[in-house]
């Protein structure tokens, strides 16, 4: 799971995967990193970190910064922003690696119609950072959603 800075989205989206895979199951190995590096060595956001403890989810996070590397370790590299995936898709070293990278909202039930190439934006998971606790409830909402229907994909 990649975001920005690794305090809020990606965190909040590895903690969903994270509990929903151990409850179904299934072992995946879940990771997540910020494509900027200001937070490198720190916990969560405090308000991401009391939504997802409020909604039941479990997580130990510190922030990574994302390297090339991650291609060798990760089978999906999913994103939450247009921005995400540029600074991504920059570091993949081969097509198969660049196939890796996609919108994490992509695998949503509801949203599976959604041409990346064309309509991005409907695939966004929006920064809640610095605004109030509802935009962190919304940014949940839309993960776990789209984790439910990432865990049936690769079911
Ligand atoms: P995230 O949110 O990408 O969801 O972790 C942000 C956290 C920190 C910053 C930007 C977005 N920042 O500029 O420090």
């Amino acid at each position: 799971m990649v975001c920005l800075g690794n305090i809020c989205r990606s965190p909040t989206a590895a903690a969903v995967l994270d509990n929903k895979a151990k409850h179904v199951g299934a072992s995946i190995e879940v990771g997540s990193a910020g494509t900027a590096d200001y937070h490198v060595g720190e916990g969560p956001n405090p308000m991401a970190q009391l939504v997802w403890t409020r909604a039941g989810y479990t997580y130990t996070h510190i922030a990574r910064h994302f390297t090339a590397s991650m291609f060798d370790t990760y089978d999906y590299i999913l994103v939450m922003d247009r921005s995400n995936y540029a600074n991504v898709a920059r570091l993949a070293r081969t097509d198969a690696e660049r196939a890796k990278v996609a919108y994490l909202r992509s695998f949503d039930p509801a949203l599976t119609h959604v041409n990346p190439d064309k309509d991005a934006d409907q695939l966004v998971v929006p920064d809640p950072w610095g605004g109030p606790q509802s935009g962190f409830e919304e940014v949940l909402a839309m993960i776990e959603s789209a984790v439910d229907g990432m865990l049936e994909h690769i079911a």
